[in-house]
């Protein structure tokens, strides 16, 4: 079981999964080498942060997932050292934070967007007024403001309210306008921290929505603080997974979803699929000669006959136990658990068939070789 720091930027792959084109490029745009960071609290010392080293690449959506008081909001603020860390380095976009002069900080912020929770509107001025606040303090004419606001202000939906002020609007305008602001100063990444946390499930899909397709159409990194596996499933192409201020986990959101390593994230799972298989199932004793196993068909793989194919070509009988197909973003994601019966040689070339058409095979019961397999972990 890994339950410790992984190495940086570790990402694991699906099987049969191709990496996204943004994620294949070379040089992250955001990297954390040793991070660490401690508040004093009266007589108590916190570490907010310990020892964190995170590679992000450019155009990727990267979730950060933690429980409260984990280290998100003191992560994501290190980035842009609004906080200080007590040591290591942050490189953004190629620049090293950490050795910037003030000024040279309020240059390099103007690079990094950040929308918020409760989305932090200037209440003295209309949606368009906010919009230009960030143009303003850049020192942009007045013409070019007026064109880019309106550029901003289609982008996210709200050109017939530029003149509104934000008590007229609901939550998910306001953080659309906040998006807008956010982008003002064409940054390379945007931080959310929580950003959709005061919405209702369905303006929430809206805003994470079109945080994606922004993301996709710009090539623009989004750095998602979130205590919600939801928000990771539904729009990040990565995700880590922090815990009193140590990062216990990253990779592909398919992996972690499919396969988590830590407890910690196990936790922050139930009540998504991987969690809802019943219990008993993932404990259940197998017949002499047969295994248990669990089934990822995630993609192009979730529209194939593959259990059909697979007895064409094996000579195993599969029992099958328990089946569901959600979504991952928006791919189909099948689970199977599935008693693969045969002679032991047999059900070995059936689990390398499986493997070698693109399905993720999770060995749970009998004869099990992956120590890292769910069901021994006591889930
Ligand atoms: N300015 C500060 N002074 C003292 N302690 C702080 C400060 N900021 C954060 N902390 C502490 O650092 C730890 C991490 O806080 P942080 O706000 O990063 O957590 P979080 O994961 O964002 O939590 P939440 O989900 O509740 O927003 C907590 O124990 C918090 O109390
Ligand atoms: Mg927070």
């Amino acid at each position: 079981m890994r339950n410790k720091p992984l190495p940086s930027g570790e990402v694991v792959l699906f099987p049969g999964e191709k990496r996204s084109p943004q994620a294949t490029k070379t040089t992250p745009i955001i990297r954390l080498r040793n991070v660490t960071k401690s508040f004093n609290s009266g007589a108590t010392r916190i570490e907010a942060l310990n020892d964190i080293s995170l590679d992000i690449h450019r155009g990727v959506i990267f979730g950060v997932i933690g429980l409260s008081g984990a280290g998100k909001s003191t992560l994501i603020r290190c980035i842009n050292m609004l906080e200080k860390p007590d040591c290591g380095e942050i490189e953004v976009a190629g620049q090293q934070m950490t050795r910037l002069s003030e000024s040279e900080l309020m240059v390099a912020r103007r690079r990094i967007g950040m929308i918020f929770q409760h989305f932090n509107l200037l209440s003295s001025r209309t949606v368009a007024g906010n919009v230009a606040f960030p143009l303003e303090i850049a020192g942009f004419d007045k013409r070019s403001i007026r064109a880019r606001v309106r550029e901003l202000l289609e982008l996210v939906g709200l050109a017939d309210r530029a003149d509104a002020y934000p008590t007229q609007l609901s939550g998910g305008q306001k953080q659309r306008v906040g998006i807008a602001r956010a982008l003002a100063n064409e940054p390379d990444v945007l931080l959310s921290d929580e950003a959709t946390s005061a919405l209702d499930p369905e303006t929430t899909l809206q805003v994470l929505h079109l945080l994606r397709d922004i993301s996709r159409r710009m090539g623009l990194t989004i750095v998602m603080i979130t205590h919600e596996m939801g928000v990771i499933r539904e729009i990040c192409d990565q995700v880590a997974v922090i815990d009193g201020g140590r990062l216990v986990e990253v990779g592909d959101t398919a992996r972690v979803f499919t396969r988590p390593q830590s407890p910690v994230t196990r936790r922050l799972l139930r009540g998504q699929m991987e969690a809802e298989i019943p219990a008993e199932l993932l404990k259940r004793e197998t017949h002499p000669g047969c295994k248990l196993v669990k089934l990822s068909f995630l993609g192009e793989v979730a529209e194939k006959p593959v259990m059909a194919e697979l007895v064409r070509h094996v000579a195993v009988t599969p029992n099958i136990l328990y089946g569901r197909i959600d979504r991952l973003q928006d791919r189909p994601w099948g689970t199977l658990i599935v008693e693969l019966a045969g002679e032991p040689e047999d059900v070995e070339k059936g689990l390398l068939y499986l493997k070698n058409v693109g399905v993720d095979v999770d060995v749970l019961g009998n004869g099990n070789t992956n120590a890292n397999h769910s069901a021994s972990q006591g889930r």
